[in-house]
């Protein structure tokens, strides 16, 4: 089976593609991929670059060019939820989408026909998640991310997305992901690690915290590919 790894940016693959041994670089829709292996698997790392349009061209490359089976995203977030600190880590069980907005038309923020404003990711990875944090005695949350071409770092807003999506934690790529694998039928896996928390401190705290939390959140997904069949 070949697995498929994305982070947004290059902090957040660089400690994957640190752990793969084997790398060959390949270039293809002005992007870099890594192909390698861990453990025996056969592994695909690229950053997409940030936002949904990329992440969306990325997501699917990774599928249709290059055959992977399944998509993992790891990454960094910013918190909605006060339950959630720095470091922390976060699954998503469903992605949508804050900044689609077609309600001028009677729609719900984040819907658009033919679509869902939430979009399910799979429960079999989700479950090897709670193994690992199990195993590893570390606490994750499982909740809504929201998605959008913002980086959010205004509290109305925030608490605006929280509530409307219900959300615990918002980015810029998941819910791109989310789409493009629902629509190819491949099974998908969205992790973030807490960098700030969307505040007015958010600038300051993401600079502070992307490389050390994007660590937290590649090497979990590390872990998760140790135990994942094939
Ligand atoms: N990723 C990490 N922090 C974020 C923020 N505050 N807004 C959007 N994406 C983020």
């Amino acid at each position: 089976m070949r697995i498929a790894i994305m982070g947004a940016m290059p902090e957040e693959v660089e400690p994957l593609v640190a752990r793969l041994d084997d790398v060959e670089e390949i270039l293809y829709a002005d992007n870099t991929f890594y192909f390698g292996t861990y453990r025996g698997k056969e592994i695909v790392v690229a950053y997409s670059k940030i936002g949904k349009v990329f992440a969306a061209l990325t997501a699917a490359t990774l599928i249709e060019k290059f055959e992977c089976e399944m998509v993992l995203f790891t990454g960094v977030a910013g918190a909605i939820s006060d339950e959630l600190k720095i470091g922390d880590l976060i699954v998503a069980d469903g992605l949508c989408q804050h900044d689609l907005d077609i309600t001028a038309f009677g729609h719900p923020h984040g819907y658009v026909p033919e679509g869902a404003v939430c979009i399910w990711a799979d429960p079999g990875l989700r479950e090897i998640a709670k193994k690992v944090a199990y195993d590893q005695k570390v606490e994750i949350k499982e909740g809504v991310i929201a998605t959008g071409d913002q980086f959010v770092a205004d509290p109305e807003r925030k608490t605006w997305i929280g509530e409307t999506f219900k959300a615990d934690a918002l980015e810029m790529e998941g819910a791109a992901v989310a789409v493009v694998c629902s629509a190819l039928d491949v099974p998908f896996f969205i992790l973030r690690a807490i960098s700030d928390s969307a505040d007015m401190d958010a600038g300051f705290d993401f600079d502070a915290f992307l490389k050390s939390s994007a660590k937290v959140s590649a090497d979990f997904v590390m872990a998760m590919v140790r135990k994942i069949d094939g």
